[in-house]
């Protein structure tokens, strides 16, 4: 327990952190955008740099030992023993402009963005990007495009609305076709890898943790991978289902990709549809995952719960990417 308030200074100016509160909290309250997604010291994307003093060792446990001797830490497990200088990941100092040049409702929840980036921005599917309005307020959101599609400076991204959520409110009220925002590097290892095009990719999403998938599974189309890939998306209600008729189509092209939606809470009545969790769906169908690959994007809880199933299950590689 730290029973006084902390200063926090990054590129010069300075910033309060009250008792037991962390520095991903604090910064945030303090409108300083830092991207961050689980929580939970799995996700790493609120990674950042102690600049004056070693970091409390709990918010280092799970880096590697290279990264703990250079003082990196992870902002949402660090309150800070002491007051810090922080550098932010190099990706945020980096900003590029872009314009919107469309913007599409998916669900009531869920709208689509496809910005057009004024330089080309070198991103691969399944990476993030801080999207930031003009009062410098952001929010950190996957890619969903193909890798292919950063060659004409396009980026796409999917943005919940968020009940309350300050970013998305603004999205939904202000941001209008034509518009300029920022964004920053992408940051984020879990993506598709053209190396071994024979093993089976297992695409599991939860919610709007489907949007990634697209993108990584058409970069595995693109790049010819030839083995099964089987993407499983689990939603509450079928309402929330979104893109569902874009994913039947691209199987009619792919013969080696298969679509499996799921309802969670609703009695199955219509064909095509599979009843509860997508990971459960996936183990009944595949009870043996041996030699599979496989990649899961939801919320953290179910996501740590998925990823420990289809690991008894035998799956060799994992990517996980968390929402928040
Ligand atoms: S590790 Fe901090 S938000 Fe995921």
């Amino acid at each position: 327990m730290t029973s006084k308030a902390k200063r926090l200074t990054v590129s010069g100016k300075s910033y309060s952190c009250e008792p037991n509160e962390t520095v991903l909290d604090a910064l945030l309250r303090q409108k300083v955008p830092v991207p961050y997604a689980c929580r939970q010291q799995i996700c790493k994307s609120c990674i950042m740099r102690s600049l004056n003093a070693p970091p409390p060792l709990e918010a280092q446990k799970t880096l590697r030992e290279s990264l703990k001797s250079k003082n990196y830490f992870l902002a949402c497990a660090c309150i800070p023993e002491r007051d810090m200088e922080l550098a932010l990941p190099e990706s945020l100092s980096i900003q590029v402009t872009a314009q919107v040049n469309s913007i599409d409702y998916l669900n009531e929840d869920i709208i689509a963005i496809l910005l057009q980036c004024a330089s080309q921005v070198n991103y691969t599917a399944g990476q993030s990007i801080m999207l930031m309005n003009h009062d410098n307020i952001g929010k950190n959101y996957y890619i969903t495009s193909p890798t292919s599609l950063k060659e004409s400076g396009l980026i796409e991204v999917h943005i919940p609305l968020v009940k309350d959520g300050y970013f998305s409110e603004w999205v939904k009220s202000e941001l209008k076709e034509g518009d300029t925002v920022s964004i920053s590097c992408p940051i984020g290892q879990s993506f598709y890898v053209p190396s071994d095009m024979s093993q089976p990719l297992l695409l599991i999403g939860f919610d709007l943790g489907l949007s990634p998938l697209i993108g990584i599974m058409q970069d595995a189309l693109e790049n010819g991978h030839t083995a099964p890939i089987y993407l499983f998306h689990s939603v509450h209600k079928k309402s929330q289902l979104y893109l569902a008729d874009d994913l039947r189509e691209i199987t009619e092209y792919h013969p080696n990709f298969h679509y499996v939606p799921c309802i969670e809470n609703e009695p199955i009545v219509d064909k095509g549809f599979y009843q509860g969790q997508a990971h459960k769906v996936a183990l009944k169908m595949f009870p043996d995952l041996t030699e599979w690959r496989a990649f899961i994007c939801g919320q953290s809880e179910i996501v740590k719960i998925s990823q420990k199933e289809i690991y008894l299950a035998g799956v060799t590689t994992t990517r996980y990417l968390c929402l928040r």
